[in-house]
């Protein structure tokens, strides 16, 4: 086999093998069975403005294929700032991608969690965290505060697996948009957009 494959091979067992370790220590706060696909993480991504000049706010990165996809786009490291849960998985994040400021905290904890870059205007939010693990009330003002942190008009893209938004509609509050459906994740993946009017 080609050692390029092979390497590709090796990385995407050892993600999956990590990802399956996390899940056991927790599969609420997990949320999935397998990492994010590759296609549904550059479809998360698409969403993103590189030329705004705006850090670029990611939740819940875990193995980092979502990160990898926001780098891609054109964001630089130091335009990154990404909340993950898991100790585990910000160990892995932090020797992965040099640079991209991983924080190990709650994101519904958002004031506190982000600390010294509380206050700052973010481009887009880009959401993996298990939504459907919290309280519907909790969700809704984590949608909210997230949606204050942004220019209006500009999005967060949630990531999840069932077939209605996991956040209830509020049209007065804020917009919900069905962005994609990607059969090409396992589970198939739907996404979804929340804009303020
Ligand atoms: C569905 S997984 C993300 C999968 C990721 N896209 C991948 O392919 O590896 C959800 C992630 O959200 C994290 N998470 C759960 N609750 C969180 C919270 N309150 N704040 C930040 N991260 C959280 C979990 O630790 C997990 O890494």
């Amino acid at each position: 086999m080609e050692l390029r494959l092979k390497q590709r091979l090796g990385r995407k067992f050892d993600e999956e093998i990590r990802f399956f370790k996390g899940w056991m220590d927790g599969p609420k706060r997990v949320g999935a069975i397998l990492p994010t696909s590759g296609i549904t993480a550059r479809r998360m991504a698409s969403v993103i403005n590189p030329q705004s000049g705006l850090p670029v706010l990611e939740l819940g990165p875990g193995t980092g294929i979502i990160t990898k996809a926001i780098l891609e786009r054109g964001i630089a490291p130091e335009k990154l700032v990404s909340i993950e849960f898991s100790t585990d998985f910000y160990q892995h994040l932090i020797r992965t991608f040099p640079g991209v400021q991983f924080i190990n905290g709650d994101a519904f904890d958002l004031g506190r969690t982000l600390g010294e870059r509380n206050g700052e205007m973010f481009d887009a939010v880009i959401s993996a965290i298990p939504m459907l693990s919290f309280p519907m009330e909790r969700r809704i003002a984590l949608l909210e505060d997230l949606l204050d942190r942004m220019p209006r008009g500009r999005p967060v893209i949630q990531i999840t697996y069932g077939a209605v938004s996991p956040i209830v509609a509020r049209p007065e509050r804020y917009q919900i948009r069905h962005f994609d459906f990607v059969v090409r994740n396992i589970p198939p993946a739907q996404l979804w957009l929340y804009t303020r009017p």
